[in-house]
């Protein structure tokens, strides 16, 4: 496995931004804002397509409305499926436009097209780009946390559902692998395949702040407890795991396995469905600052963070924050996607949904 050496490495050019500050809301302003908001989904026949990284408000409202909560997968997957003429992604601005990319004849909007994230904006198209014309012997694998216009570069978009069998796939048939943007999905994928993979340099800021000192001694304190981590972590996280796998993947082994307590590694804004699957399991979030160590996102994404239930309301009324994709850069983007989904269904991966 080698690395890329780019100029682009992002970490100094990417401008996290703070956690949104929502105005808190009563029980009744909250009904209410919820009531209006089933209307108008009414209305418009449009139906809410969340991530399970986004606010429990908002994964609560997308299953009471026949909307769908999902990794992003299957988030892609449902919004190819639903009849609904108006798709609105409650999670980041990726999300938005592999529905958009999927279903051109549908509307997409989403509560704020300002929320991207770390891995898309380390990613520019251009030095992506180029970085593939320097390399044109390698299958070219991008992660779902990408532009239209990285995505329109690939061979193969993946998720961290399915990056693992298309990677051992490509392998087993001799390809070496271009593999973009998270290095650390890329050398866990590499270290489990065995592929010759070439990695982009880009992190995703929330996972990238999980400490293995800090954890290690968690893990002391809680001897029965399973680790859970997302593959975006570090190897000094993803090394002290017992399941290592995407948001569905984490979800799943809370309500499959035996122990009673778990330590996860991810966005906390996954433990809304933890709690609801498995109510009486005790979920302790991983560490994020060490001694002597602060965090910027601590466990929660803060792009993610942009959706609330008061700009969905809003994007619903104005019809703003529409995704619009260049209908060349569509046509190109589609394939790799649809590559995905195709093998997903041919290998039966991540049809079964954490609800059922
Ligand atoms: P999943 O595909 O596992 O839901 O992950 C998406 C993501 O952005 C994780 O940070
Ligand atoms: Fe991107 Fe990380 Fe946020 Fe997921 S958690 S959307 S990878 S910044």
């Amino acid at each position: 496995m080698s690395s890329a050496s780019t100029d682009v490495l992002a970490r100094d050019r990417i401008q996290v931004p703070e956690h949104p500050l929502w105005p808190a809301l009563d029980d009744a302003r909250k009904q209410a804002l919820k009531e209006r908001i089933k209307a108008l989904l009414d209305a418009q026949d449009a139906v809410l397509v969340a991530h399970y990284y986004v606010d429990g408000d908002l994964q609560a409202l997308a299953e009471e409305t026949g909307g769908y909560v999902a990794d992003s997968l299957e988030m892609a997957r449902f919004g190819a499926e639903s009849d609904a003429k108006t798709l609105v992604v409650c999670g980041v601005r990726f999300m938005g436009e592999t529905a958009k990319i999927l279903n051109p004849e549908k509307r997409v909007l989403m509560p704020s097209l300002q929320a991207t994230c770390s891995l898309d904006e380390g990613c520019p198209a251009d030095a992506f780009s180029a970085f593939c014309d320097a390399h044109p012997e390698r299958t070219v694998v991008v992660y779902a946390n990408t532009s239209a216009q990285v995505k329109a570069r690939s061979d193969w978009v993946v998720t961290s559902s399915i990056a693992l069998p298309i990677v051992e796939h490509l392998h087993a048939r001799g390809e070496k692998v271009l593999w973009a943007p998270d290095k650390h999905l890329g050398r866990y994928v590499q270290r489990m395949t065995g592929a010759d993979m070439l990695l982009w340099d880009g992190a995703c800021v929330v996972h990238e702040e999980f400490k293995g000192f800090a954890l290690d001694r968690l893990r002391r304190l809680h001897p029965d407890a399973a680790v859970l981590v997302h593959p975006e972590s570090p190897d000094e996280i993803v090394d002290q795991a017992d399941v290592v796998g995407s948001t569905t993947q984490l979800i799943r082994a809370v309500t499959d396995m035996p122990n009673r307590e778990f330590i996860i590694a991810t966005d906390e804004g996954i433990f809304w469905k933890m709690h609801q699957l498995a109510p009486g399991k005790k979920l302790i979030a991983a560490p994020t600052a060490g001694e002597g160590a602060t965090c910027e996102s601590c466990a929660h994404c803060p792009w993610m963070a942009m959706n609330a239930l008061q700009n969905l309301e809003q994007v619903l009324l104005r019809g703003d924050q529409e995704i619009l994709i260049d209908e060349d850069v569509r046509r190109r983007a589609v394939a790799p996607i649809q590559r995905m989904l195709d093998f997903a269904r041919e290998h039966g991966i991540g049809a079964r949904r954490n609800s059922d």
